[in-house]
């Protein structure tokens, strides 16, 4: 079947003029960071405008409309993950960043506590947990994966002291998928949880939080909408209720109040507790109507196409020597739609900004918000890391990445390795010695 993923967008492409006067159509292949919106998401926005009042705080027409909408949503988000309410909650953030901070917050009482991360985190499931609790890193292998062998030695190690294992779904850097599902059942037998940084995997692979096979249930999911074609600032946890039910929150204010005096404060129950000061409403209808339409695309057939666009890319990247890719140089099947590569001899700031000034092609270059991550995938010595430390205004190493979603084509993949193959005449040195 045919989908013509682009009429899900009023406008992917726009009419840029270059410096050289020439007028292209920009290509975005940034969506790792950022999606644009869905038409659908943008239509319920502008109709449920007119209903818009204040959630959980007034009464009347408006305000009950967008209560009711807003616990509504709790219910479907639920149902979309496979999450039991009898068990989950549906706690709304900001992002996935602020998520994983709550998590950090609201889960450690005690700085002896052990928690998991991982080698190939990005920076907001990483520095949370800094500093709260006992934080140790599972190792990745030569490729970037995670390495399943630190993973049994560390919870061996620690012989059943670990709380939680707190891990990306996939990596932002390298498309790398983590079986969440097997890692979960590893993590259960050893007494800890698993917590999973959705935010890269949502929007490109079902999640599913807890089948017949209790023991490979997820017991936190956190993810941004911004990425799955619904911005408007809104993010999820769907976690267990009950660890949420003791203890203070950790932002305090309206809404998160039974009874207050002078000296005491009775908490509301979870997860109203934890969502201090005015609901995000117009956030949560963004992401309400992204999921509807995930759910009529059928996620399997969205992850097909952009299987497909990764494997075009890699075999192009592949075929060119002016190229390094990270990670892996193939379309495994524990892979997403992300590629990070350099153009040997060249700064990935300088090929960036000439994809962008000469072709109107947009990515992004850098370390990702996962310095450490890309640290390792680059071998970057302890030394030299001193020396940028040391450094901070030196052009820092860095990779260039391609992230694709639903609407990216073949057509503009060959007029990105055109691009390359441009650039890399003209401006790289390297080749002319
Ligand atoms: N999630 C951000 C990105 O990968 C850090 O662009």
């Amino acid at each position: 079947m045919f989908i013509d993923y682009r009429n899900l967008f009023s406008e992917i492409n726009h009419y840029i003029k270059l410096d050289n006067g020439k007028v292209v159509k920009t290509i975005n292949f940034d969506n790792a960071a950022t999606t644009p919106p869905f038409k659908y998401v943008m239509d319920n926005i502008q109709y449920f405008s007119s209903y818009y009042g204040s959630v959980h705080r007034g009464v009347g027409y408006k305000s009950n409309i967008c209560s009711n909408l807003y616990e509504e949503s709790r219910e479907a988000i639920l149902k979309y993950f496979m999450a039991p309410n009898d068990e989950y909650t549906v706690i709304f953030t900001k992002n996935t960043t602020e998520g994983i901070n709550k998590l950090s917050n609201r889960l450690i009482y005690n700085k002896d506590d052990v928690v998991l991360s991982s080698y190939m985190e990005h920076h907001s499931n990483d520095l949370p947990w800094r500093g709260k609790c006992n934080l140790d890193y599972i190792e990745i292998d030569r490729d970037g994966r995670l390495s399943l062998e630190s993973l049994y030695q560390k919870l061996e190690y620690y012989n059943g002291r670990v709380k939680y294992v707190t891990l990306t779904g996939a990596s932002n850097v390298t498309g790398f998928i983590n079986d969440i599902y097997m890692i979960s059942e590893i993590c259960h037998n050893y007494g800890a949880e698993i917590i999973v940084d959705g935010a890269q995997m949502v929007p490109h692979k079902k999640i599913c939080i807890k089948n017949d096979n209790r023991a490979a249930a997820i017991d936190y999911l956190v993810f941004s909408a911004h990425k799955m074609y619904a911005p408007f600032g809104i993010g999820v946890i769907i976690g267990k209720k009950k660890a949420f039910d003791a203890g203070d929150p950790d932002c305090k204010g309206g809404g998160t109040v039974k009874f207050v005096t002078k000296e005491e404060v009775i908490w509301e129950d979870v997860p109203l507790k934890e969502e201090a000061g005015t609901p995000n409403f117009m956030g949560v209808v963004a992401l309400i109507s992204s999921l509807k339409v995930m759910e009529y695309l059928d996620i399997d057939i969205i992850e097909r196409h952009e299987r497909e666009l990764t494997a075009y890319l890699l075999y192009n990247l592949n075929k060119r020597e002016y190229i390094s890719i990270y990670g892996s140089t193939k379309m495994d099947k524990d892979r997403l739609g992300i590629v990070s590569f350099n153009m040997k001899g060249l700064h990935h700031e300088k090929v960036a900004e000439m994809l962008y000034k000469y072709y109107g092609i947009e990515v992004r270059s850098g370390c990702f918000c996962a310095q450490p991550y890309v640290q390792r995938l680059l071998k970057i010595s302890q030394k030299e890391i001193e020396y940028y430390k040391n450094n901070l205004n030196y052009p820092k190493p860095g990779m260039v990445r391609v992230s694709f979603g639903i609407y990216n084509t073949k057509e503009e993949v060959d007029y990105f390795i055109s691009a390359l193959d441009y650039i890399n005449g003209r401006y790289n040195y390297f080749n002319k010695f």
